[in-house]
């Protein structure tokens, strides 16, 4: 048989629904590419089985309430079963970003490893760790049996109180975008789809499932838009998950600009799912691009796919190309990360949890942030004799975050029976103590703990010891923003009252987002450790007392108080809107704010809007210290400004001009001709032994300092003097600069 004939034949035989002999079905060919692959199994599928692929079924038993849990799913955020015939696995999805979450917490072996919280991972600075972290969580989940996961966030964070902020990577787009790809591209290395989300505009919890984000296009692009333009371009991630909010007046998940802004700008190949709730229509929602309905049996007003789209389709409201095309991206999504030719099972093999748990604690190590330091208290010596830890349950563990994202660690998390108890709750710790580390580092040493909720006993302590570490917490989780930006209860005072003592006082917090901190003349050194996963108690520890120097930066401006933001007042802040209410369209709206503009800060998110305010934080995106000094030598530009694709690498000598080895995060910014606020344009995490001096490559993100032209639909740089510079942080008046002249031209797409 001729070549030709033979692949006549195939198409043949590939343009109906059955397989007729093995060597057609060519969608098992490694060698050809996952859209070939895809296009070809999308031929060779009945409509029952596509509309099958595109609809998701809540796969948690959480009791009576909920519907049982689907025949073969493993019980988690979701399930879709899978097409024997055609090798299609079932879709086990499970959150999230900071690990494998076991909603049902009944099986104990469930139990995973936590990643520290967005805000570290990004405050690393550190791609290698970000892929590093994605793909244990990856290797965790393919272990467990699961080929979805449904993280991770790379919303930028626009308020200290914003309550999903842990999740996410900070404010900054470059960072955000660039942290969550390598994330994603680790997560993926395992046979895993990863899901990038929340798209888009889901800044701020309060009232998620009907709030309209007014947002203008330009502005639009070059904030939120741009992280994930850069995590979806860089990271390639399967899938997507489209937001609860509106943007613009359309639910995220019907709303065609968004929708199709992936699939039409970015080249975006994979499938855009809704977020659990997210669903709204059948017909607006398909034609404007979505691709998978989630859980709608239990979380939407109706089940919009299924049934409903194959009526639309049927009647003509949805064209049968449209089925087609969300069946394709599907499995284009599950054929490209491998999860087609590499079914996860649950796996009965031991797994590496001390690896896991390391690489949990290095991110850790290398996240934690050093906002104060005088006279250098810190590192504390090993050879101290008395030490007084004072609250935080740190006699036990460290803070995690709630919502959908809570791992349950190994040996069980450690619940605060006094707080909520229902979802987003309870408040959760993980139980590795900090108290139990410290006192493993310094075996000689009295350690002591007191409570903190009874000041006077935390005083006693405190005067009989030689140094105090004062735990503060503040807890923050999916579904509700904080109302302030102050330390719950008593820690405020608890705090004045130990600093009056005289005794040199060290400030660990484990927050979710910046605190007010009235007490910071008073006390000697603060430590922000956020949230910071299974592996905290030991990471904090090894900072404090100098087994790891500090690296950490801020990846979100910390304001002095609420009166700095762009947004002081936000409508009943700090409410809950009734999470366990499917979305009712007729129901009245409780929570009092429908609408949020954008408008005050708009691309100008975090640093870029303290910038142009003029308005200075208590500390600035970027900053955080070490336990050595760094400097910057020279800056030089490695340009290849071709018209077509002009690109940038900056190389920037940096020294370590202190006694102790430690690592900078290296911070190159860039100004716009006549403009004087400055944009992150790359960044890179170096090691340097004492005194010694490197000299590192840092590809520069240039759509930082060009401007998105709605109208032409472009990326533009206008023509002049682009100021280039290394700093220490976002606003700080030191650093090395490099100017380059550019002529004006376009980004390529
Ligand atoms: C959250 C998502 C999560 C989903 C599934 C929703 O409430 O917003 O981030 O992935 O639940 O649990």
């Amino acid at each position: 048989m001729k070549l030709s004939q033979l692949f006549l034949l195939s198409s043949i035989l590939i343009s109906v629904p059955c397989i007729g002999h093995a060597e057609t079905a060519f969608w098992k060919n490694t060698s050809l590419s996952a859209e070939a692959r895809a296009k070809a199994l999308v031929k060779v599928m009945t409509q029952y089985e596509k509309l099958q692929l595109v609809a998701s079924q809540y796969a948690v038993d959480n009791g009576s309430k909920h519907l049982p849990i689907p025949k073969g799913a493993l019980g988690s955020a979701a399930y879709v079963p899978g097409i024997p015939r055609l090798n299609i696995p079932a879709q086990q999805i499970t959150d999230a970003g900071l690990g494998v979450v076991n909603p049902n917490h009944i099986r104990p072996n469930d139990a995973a490893t936590s990643l520290p919280s967005g805000q570290i991972l990004s405050g690393a600075f550190d791609r290698n760790l970000a892929y590093e972290a994605g793909k244990m969580v990856g290797a965790e989940a393919f272990h467990r049996g699961f080929n979805v996961l449904l993280g991770g966030g790379v919303v930028l964070s626009r308020d200290p109180r914003a309550g999903r902020n842990f999740e996410y990577l900070g404010e900054d787009p470059i960072l955000a975008g660039n942290i969550g790809a390598a994330e994603i591209k680790g997560v993926q290395s395992q046979h895993v789809v990863s899901t990038v989300k929340h798209f888009a505009f889901n800044n701020i919890e309060t009232n998620r499932k009907k709030i309209d984000m007014k947002v203008g296009e330009k502005e639009g692009r070059e904030s939120d838009l741009l992280a994930f333009e850069i995590a979806i371009k860089k990271g390639n991630p399967s899938s997507i998950m489209c937001a609860y909010n509106k943007v613009n007046g359309d639910y995220s998940c019907e709303n065609s600009y968004l929708l199709q802004l992936p699939k039409k700008d970015w080249g975006y190949q994979g499938y855009i799912m809704t977020d659990w709730g997210g669903g709204h229509s059948t017909v607006k929602a398909a034609k404007a691009g979505l691709d998978q309905e989630s859980a709608a049996d239990q979380f939407d007003n109706k089940i919009y796919f299924g049934k409903a789209l194959k009526e639309a389709i049927a009647k003509g409201e949805v064209p049968q190309s449209r089925l087609d095309d969300m069946a394709y991206r599907v499995l284009y999504g599950l054929i490209q990360v491998g999860a087609y030719d590499y079914p996860a099972v649950k796996s009965t093999q031991t797994e590496d949890i001390a690896g896991h748990e390391a690489i949990s604690q290095k991110i850790a190590e290398n996240g934690i942030v050093l906002l104060q330091n005088k006279q250098n208290i810190l590192p504390l010596a090993t050879s101290v004799k008395k030490i007084a830890i004072i609250g935080g349950k740190a006699d036990q563990g460290v803070l995690s975050g709630g919502g959908s994202s809570q791992v349950t660690a190994r040996g069980g998390n450690i619940k605060d029976s006094t707080g909520i108890q229902t979802w987003p709750g309870p408040i959760s710790y993980f139980p590795s103590s900090p108290m139990k580390a410290i006192q493993a580092l310094v075996p000689e040493a009295k350690v002591q703990f007191a409570k903190g909720n009874n000041i006077v006993e935390a005083v006693k302590l405190v005067s009989q010891s030689d140094v105090v570490i004062v735990f503060a917490t503040k807890w923050s989780a999916e579904s509700f923003d904080n109302a302030d930006m102050r330390l719950p209860g008593n820690q405020n005072q608890l705090i004045e009252a130990v600093a009056k003592t005289g005794k040199p006082v060290v400030v660990v917090l484990e927050t979710g987002n910046p605190v007010e901190m009235p007490w910071l003349n008073n006390v000697d050194a603060v430590v922000e450790a956020w949230f910071p996963g299974t592996s905290g108690g030991s990471a904090i520890a090894n900072i404090l007392f100098g087994k790891v120097n500090p690296s950490g930066r801020l990846s979100i401006s910390w304001p002095k108080s609420l009166a700095q933001v762009p947004y002081p007042t936000i409508t009943n802040v700090g409410q809950r809107w009734n999470e366990d209410d499917p979305v009712k369209e007729d129901k009245p709206d409780l929570s009092g704010i429908t609408t949020f503009n954008l408008d005050v800060d708009k691309a100008n998110v975090g640093y870029r809007w303290y910038q142009d305010k003029k308005i200075m934080p208590l500390y600035p995106f970027g900053y955080g210290l070490s336990y050595t000094t760094f400097k910057y030598t020279k800056i030089a530009l490695n340009n290849n400004l071709s018209v077509k694709n002009p690109t940038m690498i900056a190389e920037v000598t940096v020294q370590n001009t202190g006694k102790k080895d430690g690592a900078d995060a290296v911070q190159v910014y860039g100004t716009m001709p006549s403009d004087t606020t400055s944009r992150l344009l790359g960044f890179d995490k170096v090691a340097l032994k004492a005194g010694e001096t490197k000299t590192v490559s840092i590809p520069l993100d240039l759509q930082a300092v060009a401007n998105y032209e709605p109208k032409a639909h472009h990326w533009e740089l206008s023509a002049g003097t682009y100021t280039i510079v290394v700093k220490p942080d976002a606003l700080s008046n030191e650093g090395v600069k490099a100017a380059v002249h550019l002529n004006k031209m376009n980004l390529a797409d």
